[in-house]
């Protein structure tokens, strides 16, 4: 089981241990560690728009690994094997439970779950705009899995060395369980090209239907992306949303090639001087017309979302009620 350091706040949302010295020493001691390439812990001093960054960051991470259980939980029921199906409940299972790392891993920075819930649920919260399209076949959850959760990782893998201790070691379980996600997406399709020519045409169809808005989840370009330079100085960031792309791009396109798809790209091709595939524009409207919730699937997903929520209002209650019975016990049995 995953463990924090912890380190709770106390009911005033104050830190309980914090190392005394004036502002200025403060500041010049987390300078310092970041500069040494240190990890910053949740009993340490940090400043404050550094404490609101990762709050901001964790949670939109925690919010997209639980809205996307939404899309792929659309086919368990309709997995075409007992095999798919066990491997697909697992995998959206593990999504769950990379949301339950990553809350607590924001927790610890003073921000409750309730409060972080809350802006995902009234839709000011912001989580990955993928998770805002349609599954329209069988062929999408193995795509979601191939390059969804291929993005993903080489989004993630990073974030393993990220100055603020929790996430970083939060993102070590994660990356290992992306992994496997990754690879069950890329077999299923395997699977599937050796099959009927319905079947190829239906893996083509979910990867032209994907491409893009899998470029897209790096975030946009680095010249329009004003947050990346501050979270690259505080180590929160360690490669840019460009160059992120181009590695995501360079490791897949061999693998679609194995596989016999085409990438949708007509300007795709390998650039020898640089090194690197070259690749086509990015439709960054649409991008933004999905972050502003007005992707095709926005406002399912985020009704589901609440309901969801509402309908485990009996376990919460259910669970506190046990802990209460379990501290009067204890009480009692202490007196
Ligand atoms: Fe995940
Ligand atoms: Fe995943």
């Amino acid at each position: 089981m995953y463990t924090q350091a912890m380190d709770i706040p106390d009911e005033s949302g104050k830190k309980l241990a914090v190392v005394p010295g004036t502002a200025s020493e403060l500041e010049a001691a987390f300078e310092a560690r970041i500069a040494a390439d240190g990890r910053i812990e949740p009993q340490d001093w940090m400043p404050d728009a550094y404490r609101r960054t990762l709050v901001r960051q964790i949670s939109q991470h925690a919010h997209s690994e639980i809205v996307g259980m939404l899309p792929e939980g659309n086919w368990i029921s309709r997995a075409p094997s007992l095999k798919r199906k066990a491997i697909l409940i697992a995998k959206v299972q593990d999504e769950g439970g990379h949301g339950l790392y990553l809350y607590s891993a924001a927790e610890t920075l003073g921000t409750g779950r309730d409060e972080m819930l809350a802006g995902l649920h009234s839709g000011k919260a912001k989580y990955s705009s993928i998770f805002n399209y349609p599954t329209l076949t069988w062929a999408d959850v193995g795509v979601i899995g191939w390059l969804v959760d291929g993005a993903a990782i080489m989004n993630q893998i990073p974030l393993c060395r990220c100055s603020y201790g929790p996430y970083a070691r939060a993102m070590i379980r994660v990356c290992k369980e992306e992994s496997f996600h990754q690879r069950q997406g890329y077999e299923a399709l395997l699977v599937m090209m050796k099959g009927t020519d319905e079947q190829r045409a239906m893996v083509q169809d979910a990867v032209n239907r994907y491409w893009w808005k899998c470029l897209a989840m790096f975030g946009p370009p680095d010249a329009d992306s004003p947050h990346s330079a501050q979270g690259m100085r505080w180590g929160i960031k360690r490669i840019s949303n460009d160059e992120l792309r181009q590695k995501f791009i360079d490791a897949t396109v061999p693998q679609a090639k194995v596989l016999g798809v085409t990438l949708p790209d007509p300007a795709l091709k390998w650039n020898e001087e640089r090194q690197h595939y070259d690749y086509g524009q990015i439709d960054w409207t649409e991008f933004w017309n999905t972050v502003e919730g007005n992707g095709p699937c926005n406002k399912e997903r985020l009704a589901t979302r609440v309901k969801a929520h509402n309908d485990g209002q009996w376990v919460r209650d259910a669970a506190l009620a046990y802990a209460r019975k379990q501290k009067e016990r204890a009480i009692k049995e202490a007196a």
